[in-house]
């Protein structure tokens, strides 16, 4: 008797997990629109490729004068072109867009030196971190290493975080978007044995989460610090509606990257942290439907204000990787917006006809509001998260989610 009792829980449990995995399988209709915007991205990365000039790197297209703006290797972005043409060859094996990026690595390859940005996250392991990842290349991997080693030159104690601009009038600001730059040194300490890059990461993040969040979990653009005592001197916005605002971009990054130092370090406080900051966004009365959120979250004409894709595209790449850590519910919860994005994102209103939109994927993101730049624009790192939350999302079904 009692092991026909034992059995029959065995296949309760079993029917449970079965459940439990088909509720946070990916949707097979998904999939397929999923697959087709990703054979589209090829071919609208191919406009791209022939617009985009010899030794520069593309940022994002006007649409009244038909102009790509492109920058030099030391400007933030430059890491998304050629990351999102590794992303992209990895879906389609296509090695015309594996060769374009590869070309435009070497422009890259310098800024290994660069102590003068704490954006080398994004630069080097946006576009070497996917390289490494897909060919395996040692000397990728010295260049990360000595980026990494670059990166923590701007780490000061005395703060414990790593500064972000050197531009006045700051004194030592810290801008939440840095919290993307920990990767590269989480990647390091695993691959090189050395904590001290580890230590930096979890220093950064827990400065970060004392001082730029506020109670209900939404963050300070920019917290500016003393570099002698450490002492805070100011929290305020640089790209945001108001210093008491919440900018979108903002919360994206702080989502996506304490889930991303949850998973480099398991400590509960990270997913906490996370789960937390998640909430705020998912109930916040100025999210849309839709999922697309305002360029701000207190943008002064809401429901009228500017959507942000960036944003979008970055909420939804963290909320699937977030669903991972969490229980079934929840999970599902995390999916349910992430999938919400990726189908508004892919409809006309956002995700460009092959052909239009400068070579760009998506329309409608906005940079810096406030200097009146990159508004209501194109934005390299929106079409690299865009792809890269597929991509996440095409993986669900294989990772037993
Ligand atoms: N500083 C990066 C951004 O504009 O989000």
């Amino acid at each position: 008797m009692s092991r026909i009792i034992t059995i029959a829980c065995c296949l309760l449990v079993l029917t449970a997990n079965a459940q439990k995995d088909k509720n946070l399988q990916p949707k097979p209709a998904l999939m397929r629109l999923i697959d087709g915007n990703l054979r589209q991205a090829v071919n609208q990365y191919k406009v791209l490729m022939g617009k985009v000039p010899t030794g520069r790197l593309p940022k994002t297209w006007y649409a009244n004068a038909d102009r790509l703006e492109t920058s030099n290797a030391d400007w933030w972005t430059s890491g998304f072109y050629p990351g999102t043409l590794f992303q992209l060859y990895e879906f389609s094996h296509d090695t015309s867009l594996l060769a374009e990026a590869q070309r435009r690595l070497t422009l890259l390859e310098k800024e290994q030196y660069n102590k003068g940005t704490h954006d080398l996250g994004f630069m080097m392991y946006c576009s070497y971190g996917n390289g490494l990842r897909l060919l395996d290349s040692p000397r990728y991997k010295d260049i990360l290493l000595t980026s990494a080693r670059s990166l923590s030159t701007r780490f000061h104690p005395a703060v414990g975080c790593i500064k972000s601009w050197d531009s006045k009038p700051w004194h030592y600001p810290v801008i939440i978007d840095n919290m993307m730059n920990l990767e590269l040194l989480f990647w390091a300490t695993h691959v090189s044995g050395d904590s001290s890059f580890y230590k930096i990461a979890v220093t950064h993040a827990n400065t970060t989460m004392r001082n730029h969040y506020r109670p209900d979990y939404s963050s300070f653009h920019v917290v500016d610090y003393d570099s002698v005592t450490g002492a805070i001197i100011a929290k305020k916005t640089a790209q945001g509606f108001a210093d008491s605002s919440a900018w979108a971009r903002g919360q994206s990054w702080g989502l996506y990257g304490y889930t991303m130092v949850y998973r480099s370090t398991h400590d509960q406080k990270y997913l906490d942290q996370a789960r937390h900051i998640a909430h705020f966004l998912l109930t916040n009365p100025n999210l849309p439907a839709d999922k697309i959120p305002y360029w701000d979250f207190n943008a002064p004409n809401i429901p009228y204000a500017l959507r942000d894709a960036s944003a979008a595209a970055v909420m939804a790449s963290a909320l699937i990787e977030l669903s991972h850590y969490v229980q079934r519910d929840e999970a599902r919860g995390y999916l349910d917006v992430a999938e919400k994005i990726i189908v508004n994102l892919s409809s006309n209103n956002y995700k460009a006809v092959v052909g239009s939109n400068g070579g760009f994927l998506l329309r409608h993101s906005v940079g810096h509001f406030p200097a009146h730049s990159e508004v209501d624009v194109p934005l390299t790192y929106a079409d690299y998260y865009f792809v890269e939350a597929m991509l996440r999302y095409r993986e669900l079904g294989q990772k037993g989610k």
